[in-house]
This record gives C-alpha cells, sequence and structure tokens, in this order.
C-alpha cells in the first residue's frame, strides 16, 4: 500500500489556528501565564474513583525503594487504582539523561521529577516516586507543590552496612573502589526526613510486608479498597 503524504498547508489553514501551524499571534508566545483550564484534577480523578496523591519514597541506594515501589504498584494496581512510578533510575535515562550527581544535578533531578509528579496528579493520577532525594530542603520544595495531605513522604529507612551488604546493583562495591564518584552515604550526606508520613524499616520485615504497610496509608485515597 502506499502511503500517503499529507497534504501541504495553506494560509487558510494555519489562519484556523491548527496546533502544527506557526502562531501569528505574538502575545500567545510570550505570555508567560498559563492558559485557563476548564477541565480540573478533581474531575479527572473522579473517573477513576480516586484522590490523587504523591507518595515520595526517600532512602539510600539499596534501601528498597524501587522493590517496594514496584510492589505497592501491583497491590494498588489489583485494588482498582491508576498509578503510576516514577523511578529515579529509571527517568536517568530519559527525561533527566542530562543529569550527573553533584548537588546540583540531583537537586535539578529532584525538581524536575517533583513537577511530573505535579502534572500526574493533574491527571488525576496516584503517583509514587521511588529517588533517593537525599537533600531534606529538595523534598521539602517538592512537597510545597502540594496541598496539604497529598504528599506522603515516606522514609525507607535502611542502615547504611546493610545496603552496602545487599549492595543489589554492585553499586557500593564500585563506589567503595572510587569509580563512582559522589556516592551518597558514602561521599555525599544523606538527611533522613525528620517527620515522613511512614517510616518503613526494612530490616523488620519482607519487602512484602513492607509494600502492604505502604498501600494501607493510600487507603484512604482510593474508593474501592
Ligand atoms: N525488607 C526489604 N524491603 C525492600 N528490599 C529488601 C528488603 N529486604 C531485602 N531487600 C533487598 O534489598 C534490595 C533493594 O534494592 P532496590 O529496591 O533496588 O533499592 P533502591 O531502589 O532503594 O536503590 C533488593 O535486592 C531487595 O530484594
Ligand atoms: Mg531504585
Amino acid at each position: 500500500m502506499m502511503s500517503q503524504a499529507s497534504p501541504p498547508l495553506n494560509s487558510e489553514e494555519t489562519n484556523r489556528g491548527m496546533s502544527y501551524a506557526p502562531r501569528s499571534d505574538e502575545t500567545i508566545l510570550t505570555d508567560p501565564k498559563r492558559q485557563p483550564i476548564t477541565v480540573t484534577k478533581r474531575e479527572r480523578s473522579m473517573i477513576k474513583a480516586q484522590r490523587p496523591a504523591v507518595i515520595w519514597l526517600t532512602g539510600l541506594s539499596g534501601a528498597g525503594k524501587s522493590t517496594i515501589g514496584n510492589l505497592a504498584e501491583r497491590k494498588l494496581l489489583a485494588r482498582g487504582a491508576h498509578t503510576i512510578l516514577l523511578d529515579g533510575d529509571s527517568l536517568r535515562s530519559g527525561l533527566n539523561e542530562d543529569l550527573g550527581f553533584t548537588s546540583l544535578d540531583r537537586r535539578e533531578n529532584i525538581r524536575r521529577v517533583g513537577e511530573v509528579a505535579k502534572l500526574m496528579t493533574e491527571a488525576g493520577l496516584i503517583v509514587i516516586c521511588a529517588l533517593i532525594s537525599p537533600f531534606r530542603a529538595e523534598r521539602l520544595v517538592v512537597r510545597r507543590l502540594f496541598e496539604p495531605g497529598d504528599f506522603i513522604e515516606v522514609f525507607v529507612d535502611t542502615p547504611l552496612e546493610a545496603c552496602v551488604e545487599r549492595d543489589p546493583k554492585g553499586l557500593y562495591k564500585r563506589a567503595l573502589a572510587r569509580q563512582i564518584e559522589n556516592f551518597t552515604g558514602l561521599h555525599q550526606p544523606y538527611e533522613p526526613p525528620e517527620r515522613p508520613e511512614l517510616i518503613l524499616r526494612t530490616l523488620d520485615g519482607s519487602p512484602d510486608q513492607m509494600a502492604d504497610r505502604l498501600i494501607e496509608i493510600v487507603q484512604p485515597f482510593v474508593s474501592s479498597f
């Protein structure tokens, strides 16, 4: 079958303001104000019978953020919740591929993931973020993007020695051999949350038990629970 080329744009089409045509109206390009929206976050989430929220898992590398985040998402899906898992490591190969691990880059990494989480809550979703996010101040910046109660900070609390022992990706081994710089917990500080909504002490239970404790806190957000 022959593929059809799209017809060339004529001036009439561009004047109708088709989205792919250049806009002649300067104000649209220069006005930094947000565009008004007619459909609200509340309306979008109502069709999912859930209240949008952000579950922010913070902790050292190897603490168990990705493991618990994945299990929790699976359990929430089984209860009819519409979720998305934003995993720091995965985002570093896409959205954040230009960022490294200096303090400045980590800050920008957290800022971007916070903004994406915000957009996804606007879409009505329950967002699970799994991100070392070592600095208190940056986590606070993200918390402030959300309405009180909608940002749930979860400290995945695993002592450094246990993380080094687990070393699921062999990163501690490489960092201790100085093949990796700026490693949180070794060369850079990790600032534990002072008043997280939940603390998961992973030495006190299995990943499955940790995920169960996590979804308990999400229960009020999902009607079908
Ligand atoms: N109770 C627990 N909770 C979470 N992970 C655990 C637990 N006990 C052992 N682990 C193991 O610890 C490792 C955590 O790795 P990962 O989830 O990738 O950490 P992070 O995403 O925080 O860097 C996994 O290999 C997991 O199987
Ligand atoms: Mg991870």
